[in-house]
């Protein structure tokens, strides 16, 4: 494919391109417009997507949300209706239908499994399923009015860094969109079905011999000196489209929150957008109390959680390692935008060993659900914060699955045919002759 991004940054932003928001520094409050192509503020802080609350709160309402419920898909049903992130586009990005490029994705289910809340010893627990999206990961949701966004200011090209799961939903995306797409990813860190996604979706895909991070500085540079959109949740749109998460999990419980809501954490996109989601849904009235989040960490790669520890006094970075290689980052992009939800959600850190993560995913998968292993990552934090008497069984919780048990197959197959000495669960399978007998003297020994 003949790459042509010498002419970007802007391109020719389309004419509709909405104009009732604009992008606000998280440190010095500057605001600039949402048709400029900016990641970051001239002072170095974070960016947020602004609305005008006072003016969106005569529009939106529970009720205009759930009117929006009876979508059938179809062959050319507007994604207005049918997708789960643009069900609440008010609040997240006012494109209009001729733009937006969707799958369309959201509308996940909410899973309740009586071994899972036995296990993690919550009785109302919920597992909201982000690896149904269409790609298998919830950054579906953000790639959606990502790559829309693309669209309207007329990029060229579009790149991220990624442990995998965003790098398959650009590509996906991206060729959606008929944008040409770059991903950054680290050599031989991710998962086979996230790095297939990439190479089959048709996305420059280039391995760097480094971590996750080290491609992170490396996109950022490309991106900014040779004018290639950057679709990384740096990207303050991304965090648009994953607020819906928390938008559907509301209205799935008639907008009565639950108590808590426990996520993986790993670059802090996630983390950051449910807090600007909660905070933004209480202030329309939408909701009248705010869930408690929980971010959970793998502890091999867990520097919020030690930042935490510190009451956020001294910023942690690590050299990442775990067997959630989704969430193998050391240094988190969203940090200060993560802190921000905790402050408004009154939440906290957890971190869970490797074997703590693969246990609640064995859980998670023989329940006929199934989840990549830094999925897990919240029901294992669940369970510790549980014992730990933080959560308490009577509450309501929400624990997100954030990808599909078939982004990692080696990780399952290496978690039931013995590379896990301590695990718990493991359901090994059995190699036998050709021969009616041996089957019989197997399934009697089984069952
Ligand atoms: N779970 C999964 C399955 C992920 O792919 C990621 C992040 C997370 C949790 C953590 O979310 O970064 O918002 O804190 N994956 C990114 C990627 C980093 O490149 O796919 P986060």
């Amino acid at each position: 494919m003949e790459m042509s991004i010498n002419d970007l940054p802007a391109g020719n932003p389309s004419s509709s391109a909405p104009t009732t928001i604009s992008l606000q520094c998280l440190a010095c409050r500057r605001a600039y417009s949402a048709l400029e192509v900016r990641y970051q503020c001239d002072c170095g802080g974070l960016l947020d997507v602004w609305h005008d609350l006072e003016a969106l709160r005569p529009q939106v309402s529970r009720g205009l949300f759930d009117g929006r419920l009876s979508g059938v898909p179809g062959p050319r049903v507007a994604p207005t209706t049918n997708s789960g992130v643009w069900r609440y586009r008010e609040i997240i990005l006012p494109a209009t239908i001729d733009n937006i490029v969707s799958r369309p994705e959201g509308n996940t289910p909410l899973y309740e499994h009586d071994c899972i809340s036995e296990w993690a010893g919550v009785e109302k627990l919920f597992l909201k399923h982000e690896g149904e999206n269409p790609t298998g990961s919830f950054k579906d949701r953000g790639m959606t009015v990502g790559v829309t966004q693309a669209k309207l200011l007329g990029a060229n090209a579009v790149a991220c860094a990624s442990t995998g799961n965003t790098s398959a939903s650009l590509a996906a995306y991206a060729a959606r969109a008929g944008i040409p797409a770059l991903v950054f990813i680290p050599s031989g860190k991710i998962a086979a079905g996230k790095l297939a996604q990439a190479l089959a979706y048709g996305a420059h895909t280039l391995q760097i011999r480094g971590d996750f991070d080290d491609a992170m500085n490396l996109v950022r540079q490309v991106c900014n000196q040779m004018g290639v959109y950057l679709l990384n949740s740096l990207n303050p749109f991304r965090l648009e489209g994953q607020k819906s998460i928390v938008f559907e999990l509301l209205q799935g419980f008639q907008w009565q929150p639950p108590d808590w809501i426990v996520l993986p954490a790993g670059n802090l996109g996630n983390t950051a957008a449910f807090g600007k989601a909660l905070f933004e849904a209480q202030q329309l009235g939408l909701v009248d109390r705010i869930p408690r989040v929980a971010a959970v960490q793998a502890a091999g790669a867990s520097p919020f959680y030690q930042s935490f520890k510190t009451n956020f006094a001294k910023r942690i970075t690590v050299k990442p390692n775990t067997v959630a290689t989704a969430i193998r980052i050391g240094k988190p992009v969203s940090y200060e935008r993560a802190i921000r939800t905790m402050n408004w959600t009154n939440g906290l850190v957890a971190s869970v060993t490797d074997s703590e993560i693969m246990d609640a995913k064995a859980i998670v998968d023989s329940a006929g659900i199934g989840c990549e292993p830094a999925s897990a990552a919240s029901v294992a934090g669940l369970r510790q914060l549980q014992k730990a008497g933080i959560i308490k069984s009577e509450e309501t919780v929400i624990c997100i699955l954030t990808g599909n048990l078939l982004k990692d197959p080696a990780a399952t197959v290496d978690y039931h045919t013995g590379a896990w000495p301590e695990a718990q669960y493991a359901n090994p399978p059995t190699q036998l002759e050709p021969d009616m007998k041996a089957v019989e003297r197997e399934l009697e020994r089984r069952l």
